[in-house]
């Protein structure tokens, strides 16, 4: 399966991707183009020293040329070029839009550093400390038209901590998280699957 993986920070899921491919050639799946909200970022510089084509489109370059809508189908044609069979948003801190979903929905994949449906949106780690819960994790799901709602393919528990402030939490969320991206990506390559309303059935 042919992957494009979306990053804006630190690049350490794509990292874990690359490194899973390069370890097992019977991974099932290849990183043809990693993309991004912005220039500047570690994920970039992984993406670019593993050798792969790297593409950026931020969201104030369409700001006179129609707006999010426009961003939105920008993303979409540069990820479009690739052909991909799934597309992952790997610590993409975007929503994407309509015409994006259109042609990406049912195989775009996000990761989410919390337990959905608990904590969603921009701090799931800093909320669910806030919050005072006892286990947190992580959740690997389809992106649909909502905020972090979309049908659930696998999550990973990861225990809170007395003496956890956000990066400490953070941290361990991220080294459960970046296994089961693996383990999800390459089971959904090798063996396909389908979504039923809200379940994913991997065969
Ligand atoms: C991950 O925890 C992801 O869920 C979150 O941001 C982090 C990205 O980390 N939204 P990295 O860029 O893959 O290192």
């Amino acid at each position: 399966a042919r992957l494009v993986v979306l990053v804006s920070g630190s690049g350490t899921n794509l990292q874990a991707l690359l490194d899973a491919i390069a370890a097992d050639p019977g991974y099932g799946a290849e990183v043809v183009a990693v993309g991004a909200d912005r220039d500047g970022i570690a994920g970039l510089e992984r993406a670019r020293r593993a050798g792969l084509p790297v593409f950026v489109r931020r969201v104030k370059d369409y700001e006179d040329k129609g707006g999010r809508a426009a961003w939105d189908a920008a993303l979409a044609d540069a990820v479009s070029s690739y052909e991909p069979d799934l597309v992952v948003s790997a610590g993409f801190m975007k929503i994407v839009g309509k015409e994006f979903l259109n042609r990406f929905g049912g195989r775009f994949i996000n990761t989410h550093p919390a337990l959905l449906p608990s904590f969603p949106g921009t701090h799931g780690v800093r909320d669910a400390l806030a919050y005072g819960a006892k286990v947190t994790g992580c959740t690997v799901h389809f992106v649909d038209d909502g905020v972090d709602t979309g049908p659930i393919i696998a999550q990973g528990v990861v225990d809170v901590r007395d003496e956890d402030d956000e990066t400490t939490l953070h941290e361990r969320i991220k080294e459960v998280e970046r296994r089961l991206l693996v383990e999800v990506v390459g089971r959904l390559a090798r063996d396909g699957y389908r979504i039923e309303g809200r379940k994913v059935i991997v065969p």
